[in-house]
């Protein structure tokens, strides 16, 4: 199968090279490929010819969103749009990876695929964008949403927390926000099974089970053997520009309907992480 992964040099799109290993791949970042650029997706898709665009290119830095929203929209709205428009023309399937971030966390249980959405931030509303692009501009589509990612490759919490555990300072983390840590291994693996699975829908992609970031750190420090002073804080006590979600656990209800496994527990993954 001919595949265009995006974000391919993202924490995701690096795994994702792996996982789909074997497949005829176009692996493409913003060298390759700038996904706001119309002309550049359509010529780029349509010379490659592609079966599957798994498309993980997004701006992902969700204060920035909040700042320059502008940004957000144009590269994960309007970038997905054209990637839209692209595989529509050459007939590939695309899946589309987004974002717990497009639920309000008022729910006080853990969201499925058949709940309403409510984002509440920029780059929230700009990742359900791309869903809808996704949704109203083709025909074979998947839209895996995902959270808390992190791996081996990029920025992301649990590097950042090694690094101030590192720092024998005391490290105070917000302890009223619930949801999924999700290695980027296991996501990459999960995504290339519904890729390739023929089974076009929504589904939830996170390991599974829940904690807050507080008790996230406190779990890195654990396996890493490092004795931090670790406290809890509440979200008030950390002004960022954008609103994050109180509790934004995913279950995979689709994959479970459809007889497909879930992904394992948070811990094991992230016990698998440190242990590669
Ligand atoms: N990280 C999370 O916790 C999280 C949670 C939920 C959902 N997601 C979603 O999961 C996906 C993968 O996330 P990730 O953490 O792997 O992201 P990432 O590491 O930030 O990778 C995203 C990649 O997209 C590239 N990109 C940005 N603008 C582009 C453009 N205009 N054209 C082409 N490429 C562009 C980035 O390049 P530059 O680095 O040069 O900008 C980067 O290499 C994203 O769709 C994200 O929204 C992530």
């Amino acid at each position: 199968m001919k595949i265009i992964i995006t974000g391919a040099d993202g924490q995701l799109g690096t795994e994702l090279q792996g996982a789909l290993r074997g497949h005829e791949l176009y692996p493409v970042d913003i060298e390759e490929i700038d996904i706001t650029d119309f002309t550049a997706v359509m010529e780029k898709v349509a010379c490659f010819g592609p079966d599957l665009i798994v498309h993980g290119a997004a701006y992902t830095d969700v204060d920035g969103a909040e700042l320059n929203p502008d940004i957000a929209f144009k590269v994960n709205a309007v970038g997905t749009q054209n990637l839209s428009v692209a595989a529509r023309a050459v007939g590939a399937v695309i899946l589309y990876v987004s974002t717990d971030f497009v639920f309000d966390g008022t729910k006080g249980a853990p969201y499925n695929e058949f709940d309403d959405v409510n984002p509440l931030s920029v780059y929230g509303r700009s990742k359900l964008a791309g869903e809808r692009y996704v949704q109203s501009l083709t025909n074979n589509y998947y839209i895996c949403r995902t959270a808390w990612l992190y791996g081996r490759y990029g920025h992301n919490f649990v590097k950042t927390m090694l690094k101030l555990g590192e720092e024998g300072k005391t490290v105070r983390v917000v302890d009223d926000q619930i949801g999924s840590p999700t290695n980027a291994v296991d996501l990459a693996a999960k995504l290339a099974e519904i890729a390739l699975s023929g089974r076009f829908g929504v589904y939830h992609t996170t390991n599974v089970g829940e904690v807050s970031w507080y008790g996230f750190a406190g779990k890195i420090f654990e396996l890493a053997g490092m004795d931090v002073d670790l406290q809890p804080i509440d979200s008030t006590q950390m002004e960022r520009p954008a609103p994050r979600p109180a509790y934004s656990v995913l279950r995979p209800l689709s994959l479970e309907l459809q007889g497909l496994a879930p992904m394992r527990p948070w811990e094991e993954a992230l016990a698998a992480y440190f242990k590669a």
